[in-house]
């Protein structure tokens, strides 16, 4: 299998373009089974998430055709049966949007319990809470979760908690419901925005997108429009924490800055420089500086994104003195922190707590990717490290960044993908 092998210790110099968001577009292509005519997406992230999304609509009878470097044609009129293949959607949570999609165009759907991260237990309750609110009923078999209704009416929506993905279900389920859909305690990231634009551009009515209170008027025809995705506002924190972790100096382009706030404070915090211009952000750090032991909360949007935590965790293991990481979206996100010890780093967790003691440097070691942004944060600790790492299950890194390995190499860093014989299966025919 492949394998990403790094050798750092070299600051990380030049520019490097920002793709599509990954969590953006998975949300916007399920959105297109809602589109009563073709249409395209442009800045598509090519990456496996993305990947299986197209091979969920293509396996339900849509036409999705590559128009070209990340833009995208679909015309999903082809499909007819509202039922997403298993093994597909098990492999990503993103699955999930199907159920509000196709209630949405179908008043059915069929969808199997979505996977992804392991960031704990990740139910979804809150979506078919959702669901129920606009008149859906829902039962589970075999893994497969059905959600119907004889007609979808508008409703209030009140979550018990901020959860982007509920959000993203209700928007879906509102859009072409009868009447007015309020919801409340709603999430506000970047990508829920992005929908509602996307939505709206094609003739939905969604108000206040971005706020905790999201009002949809339902209509009841969506036209054919061209899109643009924004760009991912966690692989541009990735590379400044690349940037940073190297002492490097870095340009990164194609960014929407007032997305990065939380992120740009927090690396200041520890003694980063970044300086911030229209569409780019840059980061910078002088070889002997010291980087400043800083404690962090992770919060839903505006607030620093949990998708974030594990690649600041891996800088301050670098920062001088002791601190502080609570993660209190997941239950399970500091599976990366073996990995890191392995690397030198003297990290000790207590439930959604990590306790982190800066140390001198990092030393490369082998290691494994052991979530999507695990990986990214063994990228960073790779690039920083004295000596060799060699990343495994890199499947899941490529889960949600377009080209790392070539970004990386753009700006100098040493990192190739390898292949390297399975072990086992060559123990097993001797
Ligand atoms: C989305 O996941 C993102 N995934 C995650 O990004 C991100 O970490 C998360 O939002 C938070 O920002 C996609 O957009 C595809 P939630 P989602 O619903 O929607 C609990 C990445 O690295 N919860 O906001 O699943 C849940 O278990 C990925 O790109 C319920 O209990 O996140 C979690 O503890 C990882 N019941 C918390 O709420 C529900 O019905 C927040 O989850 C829904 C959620």
């Amino acid at each position: 299998m492949d394998k990403y092998v790094i050798e750092g210790g070299k600051p990380l110099k030049g520019e490097v373009v920002i793709s599509g968001a990954k969590n953006a577009a998975v949300a916007i292509v399920a959105a297109t089974i809602l589109c009563d005519e073709p249409c395209v997406l442009e800045n598509v992230p090519e990456i496996s998430d993305i990947s299986i999304c197209l091979k969920i609509l293509r396996e339900m009878g849509a036409t999705v055709q590559i128009k070209g470097k990340n833009t995208v044609f679909f015309d999903t009129s082809g499909i007819i049966n509202p039922v997403v293949p298993y093994d597909l959607a098990r492999s990503m949570r993103a699955s999930s949007y199907f159920l509000g999609t196709l209630l949405g165009r179908f008043h059915e759907a069929y969808v199997p319990m979505p996977g992804g991260c392991d960031l704990g237990d990740r139910p979804i309750d809150q979506h078919l809470k959702a669901f129920k609110s606009l008149g859906a009923s829902d039962d589970m078999h075999a893994g497969i979760v059905h959600v119907q209704c004889e007609e979808l009416y508008g409703g209030q929506v009140y979550f018990d908690f901020i959860t982007v993905g509920a959000t993203i279900n209700a928007i879906f389920a509102g859009v072409k419901a009868k009447g007015l859909t309020v919801i409340e305690n709603a999430a506000k990231e970047p990508h829920i925005v992005d929908l509602a634009n996307f939505l709206n551009s094609m003739g939905a009515d969604i108000r206040g997108a971005g706020t905790d209170v999201i009002k949809i008027r339902g209509v009841s025809r969506l036209k054919g429009i061209t899109y643009a995705i924004i760009p991912d506002q966690i692989e541009a924190g990735t590379y400044m924490v690349m940037a940073a972790a190297t002492k490097g100096d870095v340009l990164v382009k194609n960014v929407i800055p007032k997305h990065l706030e939380s992120i740009t404070a927090k690396l200041r915090k520890i003694g980063v420089t970044v300086e911030e211009f229209d569409e780019s952000v840059r980061v910078c750090v002088k070889p002997d500086a010291q980087f400043i032991k800083t404690s962090v909360k992770t919060m839903p949007h505006p607030g620093f994104p949990t998708d974030m935590q594990p690649q600041l965790s891996t800088l301050l293991t670098l920062a001088d003195g002791t601190s502080i990481v609570t993660d209190d979206i997941f239950e399970n996100r500091f599976r990366y922190v073996a990995e890191l010890r392995r690397m030198g780093a003297d990290i000790s967790v207590d439930g959604k707590v990590a306790i982190i003691q800066g140390v001198g440097k990092l030393t490369g070691a082998p290691v494994r990717a052991t979530d999507l942004r695990a990986g990214a944060a063994m990228v960073i600790a790779g690039l920083a490290a004295e000596g060799e790492t060699v990343i495994d299950d890199i499947f899941h890194i490529e889960r949600g960044y377009e080209n790392i390995d070539s970004k990386v190499r753009a700006l100098g860093g040493n990192m190739i993908r390898k292949y390297f014989p399975d072990i086992n299966a060559q123990a097993i025919t001797g």
